[in-house]
């Protein structure tokens, strides 16, 4: 026991990175940067079944297969929130955040999925939400489809079917005219093509190399589409903005060796500008090296055509600019190698990309196994996106740290230092146009397949508690800290 407790102690040493006085970035964040945390619909409300709520595909799949979550655990009751706004805002005003980002739970709002019926009470639970949050200073920053979609949807395809465009849009304008008078900013999409649609998470469509392709390609169209409604009908009047998040890591080429700078060079394509080369980039539509990639493996697999949908001209114009800020979600970084051409025996996206990924064994760790400290990263991350995407605002929608949920979570703090501070040179050194900054979570949740095993809260949560306690952790207080001082604030004195 003793050993046990002595060697986690040592790892304890090992892995977290430390910040000495020196090393305190001093900058100010700029005046009207604004600080704010995150959560999705699924992973904190619970509620799944109450008061007229349609079952997601997330709920649908808890149930169905508990053993493909880690802790076979689901989110029926999760943080409980759908019961707490009162509590949960006042928790976000004791944090003094500028915004808070939350999602919509589209079956909450339209059970089937469908605008034929509206839900009342999902109506009165968004709008005593957002007016809570207004009430207190507090700006609603709403993610309309963060991967919970309605398992009714589902059955017709998700998104890999073009109706979905004008089903989100139905949705999106129920969302617009009942809260948007209160919502400074909407996130079309928390994206996730890669994961539910090219593996077995949900919805598990698990048919790499041609799903993936078909929810992207449905994606940007109907992000573009929702775009314009906000545009032409309610930017006006409720003189909001829209964007949507991309899922971000940087990628970082494993030697100096030419081949492994263009797997990198892949890497980021492939993984970050699939999603954004369409909206952000001054060419639009996809990237040419997904393109060609794509239709090189296509055309060896005996496919007529590449599996990679073509937008049509028409098509990338009205995709193009269509966005009032870049959503990026960023937590670590990834090193890149080439790997050899794999047989010409089936689809899948692994083999389009063609890469080998690692990590720096020396990069602190944290409790999730992807997840490693690297800040640098976020800056170098941060500086190809305004390189390459003529340096559009750039809201950071997530950037957090895993552990077991301690309170004492000097991991995270550390983590939060150390990012903060490469946002900070970004901004400052590089002129980067990052605008705000979202922690990624709030609450500690449920944290999709690794259940409740992985804590990435600045609250603590007692999921053993039919009350769902929730109590600050040390970063909590730090994280206060930061926003009211515009700055890092480690105690000079005082190592974390
Ligand atoms: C809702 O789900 C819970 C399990 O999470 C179940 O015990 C309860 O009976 C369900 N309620 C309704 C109204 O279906
Ligand atoms: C997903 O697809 C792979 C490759 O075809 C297969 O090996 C795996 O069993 C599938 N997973 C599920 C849950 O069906």
């Amino acid at each position: 026991m003793t050993v046990v407790l002595l060697s986690t102690f040592l790892l304890f040493l090992l892995t977290t990175s430390r910040i000495h006085s020196e090393d305190l970035n001093t900058k100010y964040f700029p005046e009207n940067f604004l600080f704010g945390v995150a959560s999705s619909a699924y992973q904190i409300e619970g509620a799944w079944n109450e008061s007229g709520k349609g079952e997601s595909i997330w709920d649908h799949f808890t149930h169905k297969h508990p053993e493909r979550v880690r802790d076979r655990s689901n989110a029926d009751i999760a943080c409980d929130s759908y019961h707490k706004i009162k509590e949960d805002v006042a928790l976000l005003k004791e944090l003094g955040v500028d915004f808070y980002r939350f999602s919509i739970s589209w079956s909450r709002l339209l059970p089937t999925g469908h605008v034929n019926y509206i839900n009342p009470d999902g109506i009165r639970y968004y709008n005593e939400l957002i007016d809570e949050l207004v009430a207190n200073g507090i700006k609603p920053m709403v993610t309309l489809n963060h991967w919970d979609l309605p398992l009714n949807l589902q059955k017709l395809g998700g998104w890999t079917n073009y109706f979905l465009v004008d089903i989100f849009v139905d949705f999106a304008r129920v969302a617009f005219e009942n809260f948007g008078d209160r919502v400074p900013y909407w996130i079309t999409f928390n994206s996730g093509c890669d994961v539910g649609y090219g593996t077995d998470q949900p919805p598990g469509i698990n048919q790499s190399g041609i799903a993936e392709y078909l929810c992207v390609h449905v994606t940007l169209k109907a992000h573009a589409r929702v775009y314009y409604l906000y545009d032409k009908e309610f930017r006006k009047t409720q003189k909001g903005q829209i964007g949507m998040t991309i899922d971000g890591k940087w990628y970082e080429p494993k030697t100096d060796a030419k081949e492994d700078i263009e797997a990198a060079t892949r890497a980021r394509e492939f993984l970050v500008g699939w999603m954004m080369h369409a909206i952000y980039h001054k060419d639009g539509g996809y990237p040419q090296v997904v393109k060609d990639r794509i239709a090189y493996r296509s055309k060896h697999e005996t496919f007529p055509i590449s599996r990679l949908p073509q937008f049509t001209p028409e098509e990338i114009d009205y995709i193009k600019g269509t966005y009032d800020f870049l959503g990026l979600n960023i937590y670590t970084t990834n090193l890149v190698s080439d790997r050899e051409e794999d047989p010409f025996d089936e689809p899948s996206y692994e083999k389009d990309l063609r890469i080998e990924v690692t990590q720096d064994p020396s990069w602190p760790t944290s409790n999730a196994d992807w997840l490693k400290v690297v800040p640098q990263g976020a800056r170098n991350l941060l500086n190809w996106l305004k390189d390459n995407y003529g340096n559009p605002p750039i809201i950071i929608t997530e950037n957090g740290y895993a552990d077991k949920g301690q309170l004492d979570d000097t991991g995270r703090m550390n983590y939060y230092q150390l990012y903060l501070s490469a946002v900070l040179d970004a901004i400052h050194d590089d002129k980067v146009n990052v605008i705000a900054y979202t922690a990624w979570s709030f609450l500690d949740n449920f944290e999709w397949l690794d259940g409740y095993t992985q804590k990435f809260g600045l609250h603590h949560i007692d999921f053993d508690d039919p009350d769902r306690p929730r109590t600050p952790k040390q970063s909590a207080k730090m994280y206060k800290d930061i926003i009211s001082h515009r700055r890092l604030t480690v105690d000079l004195k005082e190592e974390l």
